[in-house]
């Protein structure tokens, strides 16, 4: 388990960018914190890191963005508006676990139980983020590895 403390939303989109340039194919990210922890703001380093250079913003009518055009293909989730575990899977959470890519999951605990199964069975590697807000700029960003 590790944990950063960041001083800025800058600072945790270069957070995130390290992680892109280190991710591997097939990973799977899980983001956990309130609205405004910012979830959106770590993605959109990843997405940088990975050398996407789309404009990225949370998926709103869909379960998914895509963005290709980086070192590896980024699939960015958001399940804040999804209520049910099983309108998550209806919507076609399976495909996102085992990505051609790297995907990351924003509200990742209403899928915990997918995640776990995932890491288990299939032994790809998942990160899972919690960012708790600390105050108007700082946030305490803790992650935990698993998987192959
Ligand atoms: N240290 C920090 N890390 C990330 N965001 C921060 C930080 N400090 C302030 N912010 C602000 O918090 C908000 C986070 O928004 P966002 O990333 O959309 O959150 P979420 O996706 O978790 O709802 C942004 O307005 C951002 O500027
Ligand atoms: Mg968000």
């Amino acid at each position: 388990m590790t944990t950063r403390i960041t001083h800025s939303a800058v600072e945790t989109e270069r957070l995130g960018e390290r992680w892109g340039r280190a991710a591997q194919r097939g990973w799977v990210i899980g983001l956990s914190g309130d609205l405004g922890a910012g979830k959106t703001q770590l993605v959109k380093g990843l997405a940088r890191g990975l050398g996407v250079t789309a404009r990225v913003h949370s998926p709103t009518f869909t379960l998914v963005n895509e963005y290709p055009g980086g070192r590896l293909r980024l699939f960015h989730l958001d399940l804040y508006r999804l209520e049910t575990r099983g309108q998550i899977i209806a919507a076609g959470l399976e495909e996102y676990l085992q990505p051609d890519g790297v995907t990351v999951i924003e509200w990742a605990e209403r899928v915990n139980e997918e995640l776990r199964m995932k890491n288990e069975e299939m032994r790809r590697q998942v990160r899972r983020v919690s960012i708790e807000v600390l105050n108007e700029t700082e946030r305490r960003i803790t992650y935990e590895d698993s998987g192959a």
